[in-house]
């Protein structure tokens, strides 16, 4: 499938989608949007993706938020809309079932920082910067910034970034733990690729459960979420993954998982 502002390239089981706006520093209008949406759909039912690395083209910019042009002409309802349909599309990453990395290489603002939110992990290239600048422009984070910031950054963190507005680079991305890893921005895309191989080694049913727990634990007590990892330790049971991770182990061999 051909998409306007996205280029997507998939080698060897790890898939590279790249949001292709550059002279609008990628910002998300409601095309790229949809297109984002319709590449999530393709990429969790492509049997030969493994993973996904999510970055942005051009060397300014990861993703420098909503397109302001569009949401300066939205209405109540309008702009409704525009959050549920822009929350569906992230929600289709974060719940693809396969690990998603956002390589955020320069801006990382707004709608940029909450869709790298929904990625499973974040490396950043030095020249990164992050913030959810939205209040200055006198509207409200919409595509889950509230919700998701809090939850990786903490309460405290999440609401002083929220409520200045303020940029952060890359370093203060890692010590807040937005982001887990930072390199030159020369070696994004080496390091990107490198760290999806190493997880996409491992077993994708083993991933997926993990990912499922985690996500879905997070909203649980802690007795709830023990339950639900107890309940995904004994579905591991049942796949053939799981006997030839242990067999690979004490054969000394690497593991040739078939995702089964
Ligand atoms: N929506 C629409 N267009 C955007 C955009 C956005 N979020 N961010 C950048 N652009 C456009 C600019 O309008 C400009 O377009 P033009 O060349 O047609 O005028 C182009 O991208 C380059 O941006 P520019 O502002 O000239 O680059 P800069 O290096 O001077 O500044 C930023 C970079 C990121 C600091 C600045 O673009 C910015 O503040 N962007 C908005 C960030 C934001 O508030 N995001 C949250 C939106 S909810």
């Amino acid at each position: 499938m051909n998409f306007e502002n996205l280029l997507l390239a998939v080698k060897d089981g790890v898939a590279t989608l790249t949001v292709n706006r550059p002279d609008k520093l990628n910002a998300l209008n409601d095309q790229v949007v949809s297109q984002l949406h319709q590449a999530a759909q393709l990429l969790k039912d492509d049997p030969e993706v493994r993973g996904v690395i999510l970055t942005g083209a051009g060397p300014k910019a990861f993703i420098a938020g909503a397109d302001i042009a569009d949401l300066a002409k939205q209405g109540v309802l309008q702009g409704r809309e525009r959050s549920l349909s822009g929350q569906a599309m992230l929600r289709a990453f974060e719940a693809m079932g396969k690990p998603v990395l956002a390589a955020v290489n320069g801006y990382c603002l707004g709608g940029g920082c909450e869709l790298a939110m929904a990625c499973h992990i974040r490396i950043a290239s030095e020249n990164a910067k992050f913030g959810q600048p939205e209040v200055k422009l006198g509207i409200t984070p919409g595509y889950g910034g509230t919700q998701r910031l809090p939850r990786i950054v903490g309460r405290g963190n999440a609401l002083h970034l929220l409520l200045t507005g303020e940029q952060i680079n890359a370093q203060e991305a890692l010590r807040i733990g937005l982001v887990s890893k930072v390199v030159p921005a020369d070696q994004l895309a080496a390091e990107a690729d490198k760290l999806l191989r190493t997880i996409a080694l491992n077993g994708p049913l083993a991933l997926k459960l993990t990912m499922e727990a985690v996500d879905r634990g997070l909203d649980m007590t802690l007795a709830e979420g023990l339950a639900l990892e107890a309940d995904a330790f004994g579905l591991v049971a049942a796949t053939d993954d799981m006997k030839e991770g242990l067999t690979a182990f004490l054969e000394k061999r690497p593991a040739k998982f078939q995702g089964k």
